[in-house]
């Protein structure tokens, strides 16, 4: 039987309390997901039930139990806290997917700190953006990924401690400090910060379409969106194996890939290497993964290497699948049921900003392949006009995907960008503070993205109501790229959109000007692409680059993205007639 008996039920009996049920949580008991996550699952008497089974390339294996989890992230607490790092002060978790860095997320919150963990493929000038933007104090890295630190430091003057938690601590360079959790004395106890429930946890940089990625703040009462969204989408129970693909680097990773599962006391996997079908299929034939949380590119890349593969592993201990990140297409719905014995991947729509999952399809519900499912039970959400802001009342009228305020695991602010925060609520009023904004019901939270709902309730995702491209999951803006852009010699203007891709949905695209002196060429192109992929990410190198003899242009002089989106697309660019013509 699933965690959710009934929609229709849970949604007319909903309180947020019930997250507390769930947990089996108590009136003054310490509300920190450090040791929630951690301590409280060993006082329970999981201490020695597997938390993390862990693998990485090549052959190496690691498993740890609940117990060490406690101990490890309390070493990271400790240490911290000796290199004079302070409650609310910003960490940043910059490594690959290895045991450290989550056993460091627990750390820095049990401190009282804020956790900022960026995606290790960031380049140095992504990773310097938001470590000033953040004034991040200390940074938690590799011996891989410290050299980009390296570059950057300089520039960085609030960013005092740089530690290296693996590798040779010979290697160090000055001003640089060496811990391995592992081996460093065990820390069997650690004095855990008493949060409130207001008390900042993590920080989630996010790309918008203007302006340089912003941080979405979240905080320790957000644990109570991610368990009971974890407990009754993701249908978790005490003997599942349960596999998240996110990096933690992106919320999914965090929410999901973190805090949801271990705040149940899940034993969780996670797969430290690169993508292949066959390492996927085999990591869940040989941990016996029962409940798998991935995303539409990753699911339309196996399908692409067929079905004779699935067949040569036993994927029989799965037993729930679900998916984020992207539309996820009806075909994939479809294929998932037809080689994983009858599963199909449940769709859930969220955001960095919403913290947890806001539409859903629930185990035991009909799922209708390409919609997104419906609310979550607690969720008042809506689709709003695009012109009059007003719920839209006819189904299969597209709108603006919207959510009333309210929800526990809320971001709860931009870092230091109340305007932008204000920016995302229809109704607000000029001076409202962010604590009004979040609490205020008759107001609406806005996505970003367009849908419509069908005459039964179910949610059909339409696209994003912006210029930022999604591609594999990942938001990456298009401001942020252009800036890149221009730092080039050869280049003078740029504009970049997000091109139709079958498996990632989108993909980078750059229009560029150069200047005098710069003629187009292959070669050229080539050192631009890695040009961005070395500042920015992979993910945010084009794949494809168009020179242009002029970029087009609002009378103004702004570049219009929207014209050359819809080129790239195939629709109709609309009204050109404010384009200049010079
Ligand atoms: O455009 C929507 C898309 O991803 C955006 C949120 O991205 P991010 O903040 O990075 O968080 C990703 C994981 C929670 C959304 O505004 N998106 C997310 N889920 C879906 C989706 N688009 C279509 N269908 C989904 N299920």
């Amino acid at each position: 039987m699933s965690n959710i008996e009934s929609y229709e039920k849970a949604k007319n009996d909903f309180s947020w309390d019930i997250a507390r049920d769930v947990l089996n949580w108590k009136d003054g008991e310490l509300l920190n997901i450090g040791a929630m996550c951690s301590d409280r699952i060993c006082d329970r008497g999981d201490a020695d039930k597997t938390a993390l089974i862990w693998e990485g390339f090549g052959d190496r294996k690691e498993k740890y139990t609940f117990n060490d989890l406690r101990i490890y992230s309390n070493g990271f607490a400790q240490f911290l806290k000796a290199q004079g790092i302070e409650p609310g002060d910003r960490v940043c978790i910059f490594m690959d997917k290895i045991p450290s860095l989550y056993f460091s997320f627990l750390g820095i919150l049990k401190l009282g700190a804020i956790a900022q963990p960026l995606f290790s493929a960031f380049g140095d000038e992504s990773l310097e953006v938001r470590l000033a933007s953040a004034n991040t104090k200390a940074i938690l890295t590799t011996r891989k990924h410290v050299r980009k630190v390296r570059k950057i430091k300089d520039k960085l003057p609030e960013l005092k401690n740089i530690i290296v938690v693996e590798g040779d601590p010979a290697k160090l360079k000055e001003g640089e400090v060496f811990f391995d959790v592992e081996s460093a004395p065990k820390i069997e106890e650690f004095d855990v910060f008493k949060s409130d429930s207001e008390s900042p946890s993590v920080l989630h940089y996010t790309s918008g379409t203007t302006g340089q990625p912003k941080g979405a703040l979240h905080v320790h009462s957000s644990v109570w969106g991610q368990a009971l969204t974890t407990s009754w989408v993701l249908d978790l129970k005490d003997d599942d194996i349960y596999w998240c693909t996110a990096d933690p680097g992106w919320v999914t990773g965090t929410s999901y890939g973190i805090i949801g599962p271990w705040v149940l006391g899940t034993t969780q996997c996670v797969l430290d290497s690169g993508f292949t079908s066959s390492r996927w299929y085999q990591f869940i034939q040989d941990n016996k993964i029962s409940v798998w949380y991935s995303a539409p590119t990753a699911i339309r890349a196996l399908m692409k290497d067929g079905n004779e593969l699935v067949g040569k592993f036993d994927l029989s201990t799965l037993r729930h699948l679900a998916s984020v990140g992207e539309p996820l297409n009806a075909e994939a719905v479809i294929w998932s049921g037809e080689v994983f014995n009858g599963l199909q991947f449940h769709d859930t729509f969220w955001q960095t900003e919403t913290g947890a999952m806001m539409i859903t399809n629930f185990p035991g519900m009909e799922i209708r392949p390409g919609s997104m499912g419906m609310p979550f039970p607690g969720i008042s959400a809506s689709v709003l006009d695009l012109e009059s802001h007003e719920p839209v009342t006819e189904p299969g009228k597209v709108g603006l995907i919207a959510f009333r305020p309210g929800w526990p695991s809320m971001f709860r602010s931009y870092w230091k960008q109340p305007d932008i925060y204000r920016s995302k609520f229809v109704g607000a009023t000029e001076d409202a503070m962010p604590d009004e904004l979040r609490m205020n019901p008759e107001l609406w939270y806005v996505s970003g993205d367009r849908a419509s709902i069908d005459k039964d309730g179910y949610y059909w995702f339409v696209g994003r109501d912006d210029d930022v491209i999604n591609t594999g999951g990942h938001l990456v803006g298009p401001f942020e790229i252009e800036s890149a852009l221009v730092e080039h010699e050869a280049i003078a203007e740029a504009a970049a959109v997000g091109k139709p891709d079958e498996v990632n949905m989108e993909v980078v695209k750059a229009f560029v000007t150069l200047k005098p002196g710069y003629e187009p060429s292959d070669d050229l192109e080539l050192d631009i692409m890695n040009f961005i992929r070395k500042r920015l990410s992979p993910l945010a190198m084009p794949q494809e680059i168009e020179y242009m003899d002029r970029l087009p242009k609002t009378r103004s002089g702004k570049i219009v993205r929207r014209y050359l989106k819809a080129i790239e697309w195939g629709e109709d660019v609309g009204d050109i007639s404010s384009l200049s013509d010079e």
